[in-house]
């Protein structure tokens, strides 16, 4: 199993990109991952230029006004470190950190993740877990041969109650060093700890709702030390269009949970690799053995997260197209990297209507799936506990529960090489239970609604593929209590317009032309009888790019690419931020409090329109046969 970000694949053939500088360009090239010595003395550089700083655009974390406590957690060197077991530190809770702040209140946690790297290497994925929970998923940044230096900095206070136990850190990064990818990754990780100041959340009429943090997190990832991450590795699946998920498609865990409990969320973080690395362009396999294609990957672009427990599905995730650093052109993401590159989003399901089946002390089965993955996906999840501080039982009971078949409508027409092809999914999930703890009788609603659209034209011989997707997901909880009620609801849109073209094939040398634009969508609503937030958040990014490869390797080429950036919230003010890059420059940055004119969700209502008026007058239907593969 490898474990880059990156296995390029375009259409007709696959290849390992990255870009190679000048000095090394008639160097002879190692293309097998695991042949080769490290040999970290071949890291021959000029010195002359400072090294780029790489960036991914967030918004800032707001901390309070008060001087923060920060820990070292881990300074190590990612060498060879592939297919070995993750890197390990000791946590303990800083009580140092304490006594200083005099027993204030912990307010904020982030981590801080600060990189630096050199020559040339992959982009890796990575994560980093403490006690087997998931703090971070992310890719690191393709290295230039002057050097390349990026932070990502992630509020982590959401699992404020793992910092108060002795844990085990660890991260793994499985990176390989040789004679042709010579970058070592060095990397600081700290904890910054902030007491004190404003609470970041005001007590909650709604114990457990209104974003207070878990009282105990449980990992559903593997245990240590396995020769990987923590993570569960899905390769192909079985599953199809089935709605039964077959037995040897779940990744799971056993697990019981305290009897006292009476909320449970289920943080699912998931990356798509290798021959799914890009699986929104996958093309079908009818198409792919009508024209004998041997190195395309296919199973047609759609894909599904299921989450399960005890076999059942509880929810799904239709996840987020994270181009990572070596993806469609790697000179795109320098310095402004792919929207979540750096920090890949994770996805919330709320499990508490279950927990009247999770309340008897027993082991109880999560697991995942993926509907039509190809090698490989990573997939774990953070199961997020609230417990009944005035009781050691808790009662429930499951009251409705609904997870009817995928409804799906496809159409493809393709003659040779050149065609068109249109995808529709929808899907929903919902239950309803209620859990008696000392707060009394609380019934949880929640439900999922997903619509997934992709049309997709080959044309120029197979020489042009253009991908349009759009994927609407909404989730979301109420809690109805005893005289009252709390409820949320999260939509999100992730558009997507991928153009690529292939052209001048001549020896083992070609131009590829890459224009890709896709975005995050969000927007947050809560209330709780007395009042109402909303925050809204609009993350678009446009790129065009342009490069020349020969053999495997990017031998030049440019990359442009503009992003904005804009975020309102009812209870967090503003932040837009406008800024764009070409050729590794940045050509403008402009950033602020600005709340903005106009809705932030202009461009996604627009795409929404234009992908609808393609795909939309597909007719849905509810699964017709069982077999396993699509055409
Ligand atoms: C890590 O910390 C050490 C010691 O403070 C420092 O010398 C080094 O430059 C840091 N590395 C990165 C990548 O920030
Ligand atoms: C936690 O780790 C520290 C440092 O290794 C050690 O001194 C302490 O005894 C540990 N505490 C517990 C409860 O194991
Ligand atoms: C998945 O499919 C690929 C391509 O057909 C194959 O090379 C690989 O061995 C398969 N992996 C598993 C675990 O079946
Ligand atoms: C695919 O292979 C089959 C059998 O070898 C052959 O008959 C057919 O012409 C080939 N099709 C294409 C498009 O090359
Ligand atoms: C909790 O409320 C539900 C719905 O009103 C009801 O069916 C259930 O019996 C109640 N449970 C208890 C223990 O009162
Ligand atoms: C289309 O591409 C195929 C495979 O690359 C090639 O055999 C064929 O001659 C091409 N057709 C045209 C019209 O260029
Ligand atoms: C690619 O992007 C450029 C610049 O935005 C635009 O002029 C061009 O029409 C785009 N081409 C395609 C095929 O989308
Ligand atoms: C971003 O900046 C560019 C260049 O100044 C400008 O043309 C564009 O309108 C700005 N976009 C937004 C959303 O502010
Ligand atoms: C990109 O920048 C490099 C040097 O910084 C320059 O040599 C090259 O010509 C630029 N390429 C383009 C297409 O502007």
């Amino acid at each position: 199993m490898g474990s880059y970000c990156n296995s390029q694949h375009t259409l007709l053939f696959s290849l390992f990109l990255l870009l190679l500088p000048p000095p090394f360009a008639n160097a002879v090239l190692s293309t097998s991952e695991e042949q080769g010595l490290p040999r970290p003395s071949a890291i021959a550089q000029s010195p002359s230029t400072s090294p780029t700083t790489y960036f991914q655009v967030t918004r800032p974390i707001p901390i309070p006004r008060t001087k923060p406590c920060s820990i070292l957690l881990l300074q190590h060197d990612f060498a060879s470190t592939y297919d070995k077991p993750p890197v390990t530190a000791a946590y303990s809770p800083p009580s140092h950190c304490r006594r200083r702040a005099r027993r204030a209140p912990l307010a904020k946690v982030v981590l801080v993740w600060k990189a630096a790297c050199r020559g040339r290497q992959f982009d890796r994925i990575f994560g980093v877990w403490l006690g087997g929970v998931e703090l971070l998923r992310s890719c690191t940044a393709e290295p230039r041969a002057t050097g390349t230096v990026w932070t990502v900095e992630k509020d982590v206070t959401r699992y404020a109650s793992l910092f108060s136990r002795n844990r085990t850190l660890a991260v793994y990064l499985g990176n390989i060093v040789d004679r042709t990818y010579t970058g070592i990754y060095h990397v600081n990780i700290t904890l910054r700890f902030y007491y004190g100041g404003r609470r970041s959340t005001p007590p909650s009429p709604h114990p457990g709702y209104g974003g207070s943090p878990a009282d105990l997190i449980l990992p559903i990832s593997r245990d240590l030390p396995p020769n990987d991450g923590q993570w569960f590795v899905i390769e192909n699946s079985t599953v199809g269009y089935l709605h039964t998920i077959p037995d040897q498609d779940w990744q799971s865990k056993e697990l019981a949970i305290p009897r006292n409990a009476y909320r449970a969320i289920l943080e699912v973080f998931v990356s798509f690799h290798s021959d799914d690395e890009s699986w929104y362009s996958n093309p079908n396999d009818g198409y792919i053995s009508a024209n004998n294609l041997t190195d395309t990957p296919g199973n047609g672009p759609f894909r599904e997260v299921i989450v399960g427990i005890d076999s059942d599905p509880v929810g799904a995730v239709w996840p987020f197209t994270v181009i990572y650093t070596g993806g469609v052109n790697p000179l795109l993401w320098r310095p402004i990297t792919g929207i979540g590159s750096f920090d890949l989003p994770s996805y919330d399901i709320e499990i508490t209507p279950f927990l009247g089946k999770l309340l008897d002390g027993k082991p109880h089965k999560f697991g995942f799936a993926v509907r039509f993955a190809l090698s490989f996906w990573l997939v774990d999840a953070n199961l997020h506990l609230w417990l009944d501080g005035k009781s050691s039982q808790t009662h429930g009971s499951l009251v409705d529960y609904q997870a009817p078949d995928l409804y799906f409508g496809t159409g493809s027409w393709f003659q040779g090489l050149d065609g068109t092809f249109a995808e529709r999914y929808t899907r929903q999930i919902s239950s309803t239970g209620w859990v008696m703890s000392s707060q009394g009788n609380v019934t949880t609603h929640a439900y999922q609604v997903f619509d997934y659209k992709n049309f997709m034209e080959i044309k120029g011989n197979g020489s042009i593929q253009v991908v349009q997707q759009l994927i609407d997901a909404t989730s979301g909880v109420s809690a109805k209590g005893p005289g009252s009620t709390y409820s949320e609801q999260v939509i999100r849109h992730f558009p997507l317009y991928l153009y690529t073209r292939t052209a001048d094939r001549i020896d083992e040398s070609y131009t590829s032309t890459a224009n890709v634009s896709f975005g995050f969508y969000e927007k947050r609503s809560t209330s709780d009888g007395s009042g109402s937030s909303v925050s809204s958040l609009a993350n678009s990014q446009k790129g065009e790019g342009e490069m020349v490869v020969k053999g495997n390797l990017v031998v030049r080429g440019v990359g442009s690419t503009k992003q904005v950036y804009r975020y309102e919230s009812t209870s967090e003010g503003c932040y837009l931020r406008n800024v764009s890059s070409s050729n590794y420059t940045i050509l403008f940055d402009e950033w602020g409090k600005i709340c903005g004119e106009g809705s932030g969700f202009a461009l996604g209502e627009s795409f929404r329109k234009w992908v609808s008026d393609l795909v939309g007058r597909i007719p849905l239907v509810s699964h017709l046969h069982s077999s396993k593969n699509r055409e």
